[in-house]
């Protein structure tokens, strides 16, 4: 199946051993699933040139800021280490897997937050394969979705206690091949990474954040 990659302003069909084969030749990759407007990626991309950072998302116009920015010239920030994808989790063919040392959802919404969160096995199988073995994963979720009752009812999302982390999650994602190592409220900590929807969500609302972190296991589970 053909992937849809924004460059330069332009949508061009690629596909998941042209993606594969590029990402060989640097030392990492970083995947961003629902990127938004891809500055969190595009920012990685220029901490390491090294670092393939590869942002997807299903709307083209929220990526074409870091699509911008990413084709100034090396001066004035642009970067070549950047993969833009339009498309969404869900599509992601099953040949694109196991490349990936650092898998990135922040604050997701629509299919991706149902995807992660109670879970889907179809959202979140091809996610899961992105990974190499003991590549990690993060994941961010604005908790406040969860704890507002009537809108969690109208959303259908499941409440996003404890219990259901620990039990409902983790065997879903072990399911997967994830093993979950850490989940946490920040509280007041900042989140462990910038990007422009946990700016707006987070930044003096009150609103609380669950981190849900891990890493992919050495084999799939049988
Ligand atoms: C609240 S925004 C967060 C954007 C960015 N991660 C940030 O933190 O600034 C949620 C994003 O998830 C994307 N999204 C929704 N469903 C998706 C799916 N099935 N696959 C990939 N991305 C999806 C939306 O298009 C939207 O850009």
């Amino acid at each position: 199946m053909n992937l849809r990659r924004l460059q330069r302003g332009d949508i061009t069909a690629t596909t998941a051993e042209a993606l594969l084969a590029h990402a060989a030749g640097y030392a990492e990759v970083w995947f961003d699933a629902g990127a938004g407007d891809g500055l969190f990626a595009y920012r990685a991309a220029r901490e390491r040139a090294d670092r393939l950072c590869i942002a997807l998302d299903p709307v083209a116009e929220n990526l074409a800021k870091a699509d911008k920015k990413a084709a100034r010239k090396a001066s004035k920030g642009g970067v070549d280490n950047l993969v833009l994808l339009v498309g969404a989790a869900e599509m992601l063919p099953e040949a694109l897997g196991g490349f990936a040392s650092m898998l990135t959802v922040n604050y997701p919404w629509g299919a991706l937050l149902r995807g992660v969160a109670e879970p889907l096995a179809e959202v979140l199988a091809p996610l899961a394969r992105l990974l190499k073995p003991g590549g990690r994963f993060q994941i961010l979720l604005n908790q406040q979705v969860f704890d507002d009752t009537p809108l969690r009812d109208r959303l259908t999302l499941p409440p996003l206690t404890e219990a259901h982390v620990d039990e409902r999650l983790a065997a879903a994602y072990e399911g997967v091949g994830l093993a979950i190592t850490e989940r946490r409220l920040l509280g007041d900590q900042a989140p462990p990474v910038r990007t422009s929807w946990g700016q707006r969500l987070t930044l003096g609302s009150g609103r609380d954040t669950l981190l849900i972190c891990g890493e992919a296991r050495g084999e799939m589970p049988q």
